[in-house]
């Protein structure tokens, strides 16, 4: 009777065993059968139940039950494991054939572009690069540049008011104002940055970017700055061109300049770009006037200088053949895709 009993038991349990899903539930299964008030164990302790004769056979039998059941739940514990480790390998497979991201390499904007290659002429004929802040005042922006307030030039500049009377820098002249109040001469100087006019249509923006110009130092002159102009510009647009001077109006420069190259596009022969003048106007320039060093408390006797201030974007215009301004500004990636490098 016993013996039936077990065969019917250790062929449940194989059972059992086999249709085990997972490490947990054979575990459990391990548990009813082999643990402490197990089936198999219940066997072995009905045992004491028989006759002295019967117990070493059926004593056998159970442990041969026994270690069947044992080495059956050992071997499904090996391929659950095995079934487990190969379900987490396929989850995280990488299909290296897959097509990647895409990930296109940016680029620099033209306007930062050229701003860099600026620098890079100035700083190497000995100018230092400075900056100074967007957000101005008066003095600075206007009056130390002797823009008094009654000035028609103030009228001219479009500037963009905050309540409490401080202002967008219409231009980077301010920051003349600034260097020459924190370093004594000689300067050579170059001044990058945003400026902000309240102005807006086909060939103007509002904000755009200049470049301010200064060097003072003893016996400066205007043939100093028609020099160095000049060579920036044949460094800039890698090649030589003729360039002239405009006698012009500035109220911070005395006297006062407007600097034009020969068109790049038709090398002055005359094209729609110059209007057929075969001349590009590039900058406005001058002398510091005496009123501006005597604003920031240098000794106009001894010390003279001159000043400039270039447009970004006109020049980025120019070395790019960029016709509308607009562009800089739109980001559309057909543009900004062109001055990608690299
Ligand atoms: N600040 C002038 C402007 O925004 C540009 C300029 C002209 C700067 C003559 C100068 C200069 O330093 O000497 O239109």
């Amino acid at each position: 009777m016993e013996g039936q009993d077990l065969h019917t038991v250790v062929e449940q349990a194989l059972a059992q065993v086999a249709a085990a899903p997972d490490r947990a539930a054979l575990e459990h299964i391990r548990v009813q059968l082999l643990g402490k008030s197990g089936a198999v164990t219940a066997q072995l302790k009905s045992l004491g139940k028989l006759s002295a004769a019967e117990r070493p056979a059926a004593g056998q039998r159970i442990n041969e039950a026994k270690r069947t059941l044992t080495e059956a739940i050992e071997r499904r514990r090996t391929q659950l494991q095995q079934t487990e480790l190969d379900s987490e390998l396929a989850a995280g497979r990488i299909d290296v054939t897959l097509p990647g991201r895409g990930q296109e390499p940016g680029g620099l904007h033209p306007v930062t572009k050229v701003r860099a290659r600026i620098e890079a002429l100035f700083r190497q004929v000995g100018f230092h690069v400075v900056e100074g802040p967007e957000v101005e005042d008066e003095f600075h922006n206007f009056e130390a540049l002797n823009i008094p307030a009654s000035h028609p030039a103030r009228a001219m500049h479009d500037t963009f008011y905050f309540p409490d009377g401080r202002l967008l820098r219409t231009h980077t002249s301010p920051v003349q104002i600034r260097a020459m109040r924190a370093t004594p001469p000689p300067l050579r100087i170059i001044a990058p940055g945003r400026v902000y006019r309240c102005d807006s249509d086909m060939t103007h923006t509002p904000m755009f970017h200049q470049v301010e110009g200064l060097v003072i130092d003893e016996n400066i002159s205007l043939a100093n700055l028609k020099a160095m102009l000049h060579g920036f510009m044949e460094q800039f647009f890698e090649r030589s061109l003729r360039m002239r001077l405009r006698a012009s109006y500035f109220p911070f420069t005395e006297p006062s300049a407007e600097v034009d190259i020969e068109c790049v596009f038709c090398n002055g022969a005359g094209c729609r770009v110059c209007k057929h003048s075969g001349w590009i106007e590039v900058l406005g320039c001058g002398m510091v006037h005496s009123h501006v060093l005597q604003a920031v408390g240098i000794d106009a006797e001894r010390w003279t200088g001159y000043a400039f201030g270039v447009g970004i974007e006109r020049l980025a215009m120019l070395r790019y053949g960029v016709n509308d301004l607009r562009l800089f500004f739109e980001n559309d990636l057909r543009f900004l895709r062109q001055f990608r490098t690299g």
